[in-house]
């Protein structure tokens, strides 16, 4: 694991620099959640945070949720709130790095957290239908701002045309647009997407 990595955002947490974090299920995600129908859908949540949105599936009855973050801070204050939520779904990995198959994955606030070059960009796209059955969905926000070239002031921005040029090697576009129903300090700011492993 990238240790440099995993200090930087522990020192995030420790220091409550936390600006991405809004204490509830994000209302587009929340509204994904609600039309699902396979309880047992095997559920990813890389570069989860304080994963309410993994709470809301779990107190939803969905039986196979993961969630995985490079800091075991914001994983320990999960287990914390969810006491019962099974311990081997709880990965402190780096999401560079870690393997398994999965029905779908949820993105939020992640991409838009790892310094943007665009090997990475590309990376993170290979990674996610790595991490997916044939089949299987990545499915979530990304923020719809200008990259500005400047490498440290996240969240890092980018467009639909970029994101589409890294994720289309590896997914049909199933819908991309800008997000109706984004929080209000995020209104105007996402895209929702919905991605099929090719
Ligand atoms: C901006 S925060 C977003 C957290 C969460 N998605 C949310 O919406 O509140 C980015 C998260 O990704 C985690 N992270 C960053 N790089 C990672 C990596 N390579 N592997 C796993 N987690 C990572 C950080 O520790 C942090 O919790």
């Amino acid at each position: 694991m990238a240790e440099n990595l995993k200090q930087y955002w522990s020192t995030r947490y420790q220091e409550a620099q936390t600006g991405w974090d809004i204490g509830y299920p994000s209302t587009p995600i929340k509204t994904y959640i609600n039309q699902l129908e396979d309880k047992n859908s095997h559920i990813l949540i890389p570069g989860a945070g304080n994963a309410y949105e993994a709470e809301y599936l779990y107190q939803q009855g969905f039986s196979n949720v993961h969630i995985l973050d490079i800091s075991e801070i914001p994983l320990k204050e999960f287990k914390k709130r969810n006491p019962d939520f099974p311990e081997e779904n709880l990965h402190n990995a780096d999401f560079f790095e870690f393997k398994g198959e999965f029905d779908l994955i949820i993105e939020q606030t992640f991409f838009c957290s790892f310094v943007p070059t665009p090997e990475n960009r590309s990376t993170y796209a290979k990674q996610m239908a790595s991490l997916l059955k044939e089949g299987g969905k990545l499915v979530g926000l990304w923020f719809n701002f200008p990259l500005t070239g400047e490498m440290k002031k996240r969240p890092f921005g980018g467009d639909k045309k970029e994101y589409r040029s890294y994720l289309s090697p590896y997914f049909n576009l199933k819908s991309f647009e800008p997000c109706y129903n984004s929080i209000p300090p995020r209104a105007g700011k996402e895209l929702f997407g919905i991605f099929t492993k090719r």
